[in-house]
């Protein structure tokens, strides 16, 4: 899929079908993952990947909000070092990635931030010098999901060209 395209169409996915998502598609996610660029190449992050269907069980209740992550198929806990500066914007762009590899072959994910925890901490052996930065839901999706229903803002509203306030248009670019 064009990169562009890829970025435009994805939407966040939070109801999964049962289809198992084959191993080629689970070692992409995780290759995007490793490929990602992180502060000074640290690559302080750390990737754990939950399978069994009692361990994205066990997520799901270790979560505050993404009790949706029952339904998917697997998911992946990012880790990192809050000691690194710009810890947090790594772990969204190792997410990113990883969620366009798996729309790229037709499966969707959904992110969320809201966990107990201790719980999760206790559950997964999650060491204390590392944060749980996000987690990553991935399926395929229940129902046909279509780009043209992303609600954005217009660049209009977003994006300025030269001074803060001088909204950019299409007829702003050189
Ligand atoms: C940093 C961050 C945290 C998020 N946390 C949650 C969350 O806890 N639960 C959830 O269901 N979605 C979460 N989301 C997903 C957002 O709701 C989603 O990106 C946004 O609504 C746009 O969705 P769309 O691309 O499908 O339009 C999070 C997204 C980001 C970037």
């Amino acid at each position: 899929m064009d990169t562009l395209e890829a970025i435009k169409t994805k939407i966040e996915v939070r109801q999964f079908s049962d289809k198992s998502v084959p191993r080629d598609v689970k070692s992409e996610v995780l290759e995007a993952a490793r490929m990602t660029g992180s502060s000074s190449n640290t690559q302080h992050w750390r990737f754990l990947l939950l399978q069994k269907k009692d361990a994205v069980q066990r997520l799901s209740a270790d979560s505050t909000s993404g009790g949706w992550v029952a339904g998917a198929n697997f998911a992946v806990i990012i880790l990192t070092n809050p000691k690194v500066n710009g810890h947090a914007i790594d772990a969204g762009r190792a997410v990113q990635d990883m969620q366009l590899a798996a729309w790229n072959r037709g499966v969707g994910t959904g992110i969320f931030t809201g966990v107990k925890e201790e719980k999760l901490r206790n559950d997964f052996g999650i060491p204390s010098e590392m944060e749980i930065s996000a987690v990553v839901g991935f399926g395929y999706p229940q129902k046909k999901v279509s780009g043209k229903k992303k609600k954005r803002v217009p660049l209009s509203e977003l994006a300025f060209v030269d001074k803060f306030g001088n909204k950019f248009s299409e007829q702003s670019l050189s």
